[in-house]
């Protein structure tokens, strides 16, 4: 199982707050899959990029284009981003804007993970659908969520049945991410 998934599934958490619930959901699901032979490598790029600019989209900064090249390398995306004000929250945004010249999310499997308790986030799922559409990449929902309460004292995620959600969603996606390597 190992050598299947030897290739990375790039983590990204549209989140840049220090005790983020999405940011902790990435690392458990990353621990997780470890236990599968899944290597998940959480990217904080989105904090460090600039604004998006088209001057700029043929020629971009440095770290544009290792985060370009982070998303090439991986085989799949897992995203878990907060609802901000009825959308997706600026800096991943950004720096999904970067990544149209680029085409590196194209066909490329992506799955959501949505923590947001049940009758919230809606409308942060269909904008991300909708642009990831437009990145022409594979898009796929999970919904598992978590609250404030199911976190340890350091803020983490221990609890066994959220943790086994968590593996589930990554092992479909290494799946998903394998095939579609092999087709
Ligand atoms: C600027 C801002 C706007 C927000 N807008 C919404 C919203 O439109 N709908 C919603 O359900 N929650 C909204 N929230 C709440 C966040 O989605 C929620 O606190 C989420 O857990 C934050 O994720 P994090 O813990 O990963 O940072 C907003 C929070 C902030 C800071």
């Amino acid at each position: 199982m190992a050598a299947q998934f030897s290739q990375p599934i790039l983590a990204i958490s549209g989140s840049l707050r220090r005790d983020s619930i999405n940011t902790a959901a990435l690392r458990a699901a990353a621990a997780a899959a470890a236990r599968d032979g899944v290597v998940v490598r959480i990217d904080d790029s989105p904090r460090a990029l600039p604004h998006f600019d088209p001057d700029l989209e043929f020629f971009p900064p440095e770290p544009v284009l290792r985060f370009r090249q982070a998303c090439a390398d991986a085989t799949g995306v897992l995203l878990a981003v907060p609802e901000y004000t009825f959308g997706i929250p600026g800096a991943l945004k950004n720096a999904l804007d970067w990544m149209v010249g680029s085409g590196s999310l194209y066909r490329k499997p992506v799955g959501l993970l949505h923590v947001a308790p049940p009758g919230r986030g809606a409308h942060v799922r269909e904008a991300l659908d909708h642009v990831l559409r437009a990145h022409n990449a594979d898009v796929t929902h999970h919904t598992a969520p978590i609250a404030q309460r199911d976190r340890d004292a350091n803020g983490e995620i221990s609890d066994p049945q959220i943790v086994q959600a968590l593996r589930t969603v990554v092992g479909k996606l290494a799946h998903r991410a394998s095939a579609s390597r092999a087709a």
